[in-house]
């Protein structure tokens, strides 16, 4: 296992390019299953991270031949009869339930193990299953496994909206069912994230028929079959937004390319309320940063509110604020594993139900800190970045599992961030850092 020491108080300065969205990228794969044998689907832009390759092992269980050449990801269908995702897989990654919706849709079979516990708080799958039974399909958990039967799968109305707002990986299982069920499907209260569009984009480019996409009714005129594409995916938002964090809270100048500002609309104005300047043209942002930051108001909310997946590296930003700022969870309400470990750096933050309340410290100060999953561990690299000192961050697998490389990239910004084996002393680390 691996850990990080970062020796914060640099200015990060310079320029870095944003790679394709693992989010988006994820659930475009599981659409090869929808393909016909001998058809390839071809992706561009694919970052090179563990739930990456998760994904490619669980489409080669159905049946999936799955290829990388630098960036691109070739998938052809070799045999269309598996139906089987197993638990051995799905527990190491919750968006292998993205391959039940293509099952069903061309297989008009699955059986998908039920994702368990994640420490991000409970994240059921009901809208998932009520979406698919509303299209028809006959879908029960046995024994830890969603059964489902599709034979009879038709194009009908479903309402996606739930207790903490629409489904994404839901929205895009009722997706990839419907483009092939016959008739029209309606789906009210879809989930708007440019993932989600990106999707529809991919599934009409392989001869789907889907209006509405980026609102939230979608409708999907059900074709026969679907053919092989190539196309590229989107850059991930949530990259260039702990990119324009780091740079923020280092009090750095950075510019990131190959970005969608009019994907990140929520935290660009979230940066320019708490007084960081940032500018922008079509596919970059430039983050300028000094002096003190304002205290804000947040609230996640689904797209395009203010990212979930971005709340820990704000959080780590606005603890060097002034005043009292208030980041309100309405996604994941225990979202927060990040709180007592920035605490650990100085930070003031007091949860309280569904809120955190940050209360800016002048500087955040370095310590041994453990990274819980994937973004409260970014959220970490930022604050032990602008930190006095040196930071540990423990169990860094998390960060592998959604941003390439981040160490070196971090360090051509001139950070000081070190992967090492946990098993080295951190007397012998200080020299390599
Ligand atoms: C996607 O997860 C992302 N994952 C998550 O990113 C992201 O945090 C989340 O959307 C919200 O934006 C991928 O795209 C692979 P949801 P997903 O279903 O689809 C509740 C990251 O760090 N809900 O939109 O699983 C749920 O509990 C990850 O990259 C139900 O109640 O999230 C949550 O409160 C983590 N019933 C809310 O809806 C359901 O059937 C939104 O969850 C499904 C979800």
């Amino acid at each position: 296992m691996d850990k990080f020491v970062i020796e914060g108080g640099r200015k990060l300065q310079g320029t870095i390019r944003v790679n394709g969205a693992k989010n988006a990228a994820l659930p475009m794969m599981a659409a090869s299953l929808l393909l016909e044998q001998g058809d390839r689907l071809v992706l561009r832009n694919v970052p090179n991270l563990v739930d990456i390759r998760t994904m490619g092992t669980l489409l080669g269980k159905l049946g999936v031949q799955v290829s990388r050449t630098r960036d691109v990801l070739t998938m052809s269908v070799i045999d269309d009869t598996p139906v089987i995702a197993p638990y051995e897989i799905v527990k190491k990654m919750r968006a292998s339930i993205c391959v039940l919706g293509p099952l069903v849709g061309r297989r008009r079979e699955a059986k998908v193990s039920q994702p368990g516990g994640c420490v991000i708080g409970d994240r059921p799958v009901d809208l998932h299953v009520r979406g698919l039974a509303d299209l028809g399909v006959d879908i029960t958990m046995k024994r830890g496994y969603l059964e489902a039967d599709a034979s009879n799968l038709k194009g009908r109305t479903v309402y996606m909206g739930g207790a903490y707002g629409p489904s994404v990986t839901g929205t895009q299982n009722i997706l990839m069912a419907a483009v092939l069920a016959e008739g029209t499907s309606l789906i009210e209260c879809a989930a708007c994230e440019p993932e989600v569009q990106a999707l529809a984009d991919l599934l009409n480019s392989m001869g789907a028929r889907i209006r509405g996409i980026g609102s939230p009714r979608l409708i999907v005129e059900g074709v026969k079959n679907l053919h092989g594409t190539d196309t590229s995916v989107i850059p991930d938002r949530i990259e260039a937004a702990t990119f324009m964090a780091a740079a923020a809270a280092t009090r750095g100048d950075v510019r990131i390319e190959k970005c969608r500002p009019d994907h990140m609309i929520a935290p660009l104005q979230m940066f320019r309320r708490a007084g960081i300047e940032t500018n922008q043209g079509e596919d970059w942002i430039e983050v300028h940063s000094e002096g003190s930051f304002q205290p804000i108001d947040i609230t996640t909310l689904p797209y395009p509110g203010f990212p979930t997946d971005f709340q820990a590296q704000f959080m780590a930003v606005m603890s060097m604020g002034t005043g009292i700022s208030i980041i309100t969870e309405k996604i994941y309400p225990d979202r927060f594993m990040h709180v007592p470990e920035l605490r650990r750096m100085g930070a003031n933050i007091r949860k309280e139900g569904t809120c955190a309340i940050i209360a800016g410290v002048d500087h955040l100060v370095g310590a041994e800190v453990m990274a819980s999953d994937l973004r409260a561990s970014a959220g970490l690299v930022v604050a032990g970045m602008a930190a006095e000192g040196f930071t540990e961050i423990h169990r860094v697998y998390h960060i592998d599992r959604g941003y390439q490389h981040l160490e070196r990239r971090l360090c051509e910004l001139g950070a000081r961030v070190s992967r090492v084996s946990e098993k080295k002393d951190l007397s012998l680390i200080r020299d390599v850092v």
